[in-house]
């Protein structure tokens, strides 16, 4: 028999059975503040999920916020579709100036609809028209939204099921860390065989570091080989940054660590600042090939979010969020290595930056939920990634304090010891 809970009423009767991370996290959540998630009673909860990577800057951020409230206070225009706008153009003034050129990057950038779905959409769009050719290469364990398109590119069976559709014009690679074989020899021969059966794809879509797939950093050098697969072979490189960008990896862009650059890139989620709307699609100049309106959506002028996104760059910059990611990156590692790891040697850890996975995929498939909801039972949001939701992914916002990130390690690793003595 099911109880509904009275506070969660409205919610259990009228909101329909799809709702999800509610089920995992049972509150109802009033206020947010920094590193910090505040329910309706008052109680703190310690936030490593950040809205699935949308809150790197922290919940209720300062000074993205007083930028928000002071447009909002004069009346700045919020809805504009794809007209010009003061509130754009300064956003894509400081993206330029102060993090494309910085970086040598010489890309156009395209407003999609609002979500990161919609990014890869259009990414993928672009590349076929482009290259004339229907196939995408994405990696198996990769994680790029719920949209038809990218959905096809997304390998989780379980959101895959409910398309209700053939998904297709995708040919899956595995992942490097899947099989024992050099993955870009793989698809080199897919290419070269003319018995594979496999179409030469627009493009590769690759996370430099697959999140959702179970936190799985790829090394520089197998990015490189990627690289210079797809030049020799004529082939776009997209990298998905839309979880790991905006420093969650410890540089603003996730590719930056190999050196490399993609053809196309992705992002979403932590760009808009401060949790609102806002998603972009980058592209190389001579990649723009659409006609007026041959993309299109109404809610690609969101000035609030560009407001927010250019603030959000602003304090990334003024506040070396990259350096001290970097700095709490070295911090997690040892903490998990010393504290976490002789806990069961079964355990294994993965990460860079501020994304870890714990993964307990070893020990058994319940684990890692049991651990999940033991710390939220103990104060800590955190969610699962991965096959079989095996991997607790630890994803605090990098403005996150010493002692706060010491506070969640802390509660991670009590957690696990309780659910091992079980
Ligand atoms: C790597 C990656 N790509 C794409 C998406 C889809 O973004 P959205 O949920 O905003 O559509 C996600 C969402 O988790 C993601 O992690």
């Amino acid at each position: 028999m099911h109880f509904i809970d009275e506070k969660f009423s409205v919610f259990e009767n009228y909101e329909s059975n799809v709702r999800s991370y509610c089920r995992k996290f049972p509150a109802k959540w009033d206020k947010a503040k920094g590193s910090f998630l505040i329910d309706i009673k008052g109680k703190k909860y310690l936030d490593f999920f950040c809205g699935a990577g949308s809150l790197n800057y922290g919940h209720n951020n300062e000074y993205i916020k007083k930028s928000i409230i002071n447009y909002m206070a004069r009346d700045g225009i919020i809805h504009s579709l794809d007209m010009f706008t003061e509130a754009k153009e300064r956003f894509i003034r400081c993206f330029e100036e102060k993090i494309l050129k910085q970086r040598g990057l010489d890309f156009k950038i395209m407003f999609p609809a609002p979500t990161g779905t919609n990014s890869i959409e259009a990414a993928i769009k672009l590349a076929r028209k482009v290259k004339g050719r229907h196939n995408i290469f994405a990696l198996m364990g990769g994680f790029h939204g719920m949209t038809l398109g990218a959905l096809a590119l997304t390998t989780d069976r379980y959101a895959r099921n409910a398309s209700g559709t053939i998904l297709n014009n995708v040919t899956h690679i595995p992942a490097p860390y899947m099989f024992d074989f050099n993955t870009v020899q793989y698809m080199e021969s897919l290419l070269e065989d003319d018995h594979s059966g496999v179409e030469k794809p627009a493009a590769l879509i690759i996370e430099t570091t697959q999140a959702e797939g179970g936190v799985y950093p790829f090394s520089n050098e197998w990015l490189k080989q990627v690289r210079d697969f797809c030049t020799r072979h004529d082939i776009l490189l997209i990298c998905d940054e839309i979880q790991i960008g905006c420093a969650r990896t410890g540089d603003f862009f996730s590719f930056e660590r190999a050196h490399i650059q993609p053809d196309i890139f992705c992002m979403a989620k932590s760009i808009g600042g401060i949790g609102l709307p806002f998603a972009i699609t980058m592209f190389r100049p001579n990649l723009d090939v659409w006609q007026p309106g041959e993309h299109n959506g109404t809610f690609r002028g969101f000035n609030l979010a560009m407001v927010a996104a250019k603030a959000s760059l602003e304090f990334m910059l003024e506040n070396h969020i990259e350096d001290e990611v970097k700095r709490k990156a070295e911090f997690v590692e040892r903490y998990i290595k010393e504290e976490i790891m002789p806990l069961d040697k079964r355990l294994l850890y993965r990460g860079i930056g501020l994304i870890w996975g714990i993964d307990f995929s070893y020990i058994n498939d319940e684990m890692a939920l049991a651990c999940c909801k033991e710390c939220f039972s103990r104060g800590l949001v955190i969610e699962l990634a991965g096959r079989k939701d095996c991997v607790l992914k630890l994803m605090p916002p990098l403005t996150i304090s010493n002692d706060e990130l010491k506070e969640g390690l802390d509660i991670i690793k009590n957690a696990i010891i309780s659910v091992l003595d079980r």
